[in-house]
């Protein structure tokens, strides 16, 4: 306990170099030395003392990472160098031309080019004076950028105080902006379940981010930085290579792939590397690019109008086709969002085969300018979601009627209506639309929620068209005789369903929760609710007001579970399923060793082990949302081995590619 002014001033300024320390351990350096609950401590420790002593706030303290939610637009600043951008090129050739044409400009004088990745986010110019961030700008127009220091501050990696030395008083650093795979993958999960329209790649995803109004949620989403340009008087160094790995000790993240070439052939060499290497990167990259390394030769070489004559950029090659479109179908979701869908003649793109491409709502569609049967390119947009990025205009047939979208639902017939600030339109028919409800026993079955296996979307629609399931509460009242009756349902399926349905009634609150489908309420949000409400019958009792004052949960999300949990349907589902025993509050045993590490997966255990009997793990996989099964299949995620594991089940795995996990990695992945 510091007591004394003097002791407790020492105190604040410790913590914030030491957290400053393992956020660059965690962050940028991946090599944390401290758990997550020693920082959680610091962290809290500091914020107690700075709670006490507001006269020593300092707006770079670690604390201030978390973002507040203050809402204010963006000012305005010009740069004071113009954020430029870089020529670039799709060929090899052009690359190598390049290399030539620089040295050439150079009277012949060696030149050494630096290879670096041009990751695929938003460039972002941040300013430093003494050692201390004090601005962050966008690009802009290049002229001028919106300051948008409260957002970068909550990016972990990014320095707001300085290690090291050798620095100059003020300069500029550049660099990307990025999201990450895993996060965006995250956003966009959360974003489809809230039946919200999807970022098509991370770069979009990271501008957004950047720009959004409320540095909390910036702070969630995992933005990341690279950093490839520094600016400024009195640079430590000669060269942009000596810089960037000065600007490195200085705590900036720099990327392992940034290297000095010395030939055209290393050159060559760098980008045929690179082109298949870049898909294990983390984040996504469109090219690579090419620097003059020494600075005085930069200066020599100067600038264009738009572009440094000493850099050039690389450009993969977009992995694009053209196919002819079948037909548009709009697709209700459950939550009722019509999404468009076109429906293409199938089409190899960088190794898959692309039937279906989303067209995302009506704005979309109307700026494509889409007619009946046009020809289509399509792109894997950020690799993932293939998506329409443009129509072959010259290869319409005559008189073909243009695409728009739908008035009523394609479904029921309902009239669509808009959501509010929004592109989409949905189907207001919650209770009587077929997608909806058959949308909501999917969801309600997946893995992530009540994981019961056999009821795909044909067993849905079966089990409603012959009236058995019309809502999720009736999937406890099936019995085998039912089933077998559905066409097509053999009796080991039947089985499987209702072995889960049984199981099911383990899954947890947290879980149940996101199950339901409620507007609004993703993983992420179920899970928050569900450990700070602890039981539906609470969350009943709750008003909009009792709703928000939760963290995470705004009025959006309140007013939806509201909403949801005073329709007397939804009331009297909750009714049955907590009859047929479903989960409806926090377990009474305390939630230590529970989690959802595990959640959807399916392990085999097999062998002796040594630090824990067998059942003390299917146990512990249970405990932390897995599922165990007794023999290896193509839906085994991995298998957990101990000693002696039979050779019969190994050789399976490695058949089947199902990864095996030994006894203390598995530990590792249940631990925090
Ligand atoms: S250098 C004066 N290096 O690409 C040159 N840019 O078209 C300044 N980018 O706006 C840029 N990775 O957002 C540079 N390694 C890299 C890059 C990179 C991505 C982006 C940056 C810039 C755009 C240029």
């Amino acid at each position: 306990m510091v007591r004394d002014t003097a002791g407790a001033r020492e105190r604040i300024e410790q913590l914030r170099r030491e957290l400053e320390q393992h956020n660059y351990n965690y962050y940028v350096a991946n090599a944390p030395v401290i758990s997550d609950r020693e920082f959680d401590l610091m962290m809290k420790e500091l914020e107690r003392l700075e709670k006490e002593h507001p006269e020593w706030d300092d707006p770079l303290s670690p604390t201030h990472r978390v973002g507040s939610d203050l809402t204010k637009g963006f000012e305005q600043v010009s740069h004071k160098y113009a954020m430029l951008s870089l020529g670039n090129t799709y060929s090899v050739g052009e690359v190598d031309e390049f290399v030539r044409r620089t040295r050439e400009a150079l009277m012949g004088e060696e030149v050494t080019i630096v290879g670096e990745m041009k990751f695929d986010g938003t460039s972002i110019s941040l300013l430093y004076e003494d050692g201390r961030l004090v601005r962050a700008v966008t690009r802009g127009d290049g002229e001028k950028g919106d300051v948008v220091t409260d957002n970068v501050k909550t990016i972990r990696s990014i320095p707001l105080r300085l290690s090291g030395e050798g620095w100059s008083r003020r300069f500029e650093i550049r660099g990307e902006i990025v999201l990450p795979w895993e996060a965006f993958d995250r956003l966009n999960a959360e974003r489809a379940f809230q039946e919200e329209p999807l970022f098509a790649n991370p770069r979009n995803a990271a501008s957004g981010t950047l720009k959004l109004q409320n540095p909390a949620i910036v702070a969630k989403r995992g933005l990341d930085a690279y950093f490839y340009y520094l600016l400024g008087e009195n640079l430590p160094c000669d060269t942009h290579y000596g810089n960037m790995m000065e600007a490195r000790k200085w705590g900036f993240k720099v990327s392992d792939a940034m290297t000095r070439l010395h030939t055209i052939e290393e050159v060559d060499k760098y980008i045929s590397h690179w082109d298949k290497a870049r898909k294990e990167l983390p984040v996504a990259t469109d090219g690579l690019v090419f620097k003059v390394n020494s600075l005085r030769q930069q200066l020599n070489l100067g600038f264009t109008a738009k572009s440094p004559r000493w850099a050039i950029a690389y450009k993969f090659p977009a992995e694009r086709a053209l196919t002819r479109l079948r037909y548009v179908s709009f697709e209700v979701g459950r939550i009722g969002v019509v999404t468009p869908v076109a429906n293409l003649e199938p089409v190899l793109l960088s190794g898959t085969v692309v039937k279906r491409a989303s067209l995302h709502n009506a704005d979309i569609i109307a700026s494509l300018g889409i007619h009946e049967h046009d020809m289509l390119y399509v792109e894997k947009g950020g690799e993932i979601i293939p998506k329409i990025t443009g129509v072959d205009e010259s290869a319409r047939e005559p008189g073909a009627p243009e695409i728009t979208f739908v008035k009523d639902c394609p479904s029921c017939g309902t009239p669509l209506v808009r959501v509010e600030g929004e592109a989409s339109w949905m189907c207001p028919n919650k209770y009587g639309c077929v997608p909806q409800i058959t949308g909501r026993v999917e969801h309600f079955v997946g893995r992530r929620m009540m994981n019961i296996d056999g009821i795909g979307e044909e067993t849905a629609e079966a089990l409603f068209a012959s009236g058995l399931v019309t809502n999720i509460a009736d999937l406890y009242s099936l019995t085998m005789e039912q089933l077998t009756l559905l066409d097509r349902l053999g009796e080991k399926s039947a089985e499987r369903i209702l072995r889960g349905v049984a199981d099911s009634k383990k899954v947890g609150f947290e879980r149940v929760l996101y199950a339901l489908s409620i507007p609004f309420v993703g993983e992420t949000v179920a899970k928050k609710l569900a450990r700070s409400v602890r039981s539906m019958d609470r969350l009943m009792e709750m008003s909009v007001e009792d709703l928000t004052a939760i963290d995470d949960i705004g009025p959006r999300i309140a007013e939806s579970i509201k909403e949801y949990l005073s329709a007397p349907v939804n009331i009297e589902i909750i009714t049955r399923l907590r009859e047929a025993g479903v989960q409806m509050a926090m377990g009474e045993e305390n939630d230590e060793g529970r989690s959802d590490r595990l959640a959807g997966k399916t392990i085999v255990i097999s062998g002796v082990f040594n630090r824990h009997s067998r059942d003390e793990y299917k146990e512990m996989i249970e405990r932390n949302g897995g599922k165990n099964s007794g023999s290896i299949s193509k839906k085994t995620d991995f298998v957990l081995a101990g000693e002696n594991m039979g050779p019969a089940k190994l050789e399976k795995a490695q058949k089947l590619g199902v990864p095996v996990v030994n006894e203390d990695e598995f530990l590792n992945m249940i631990s925090e």
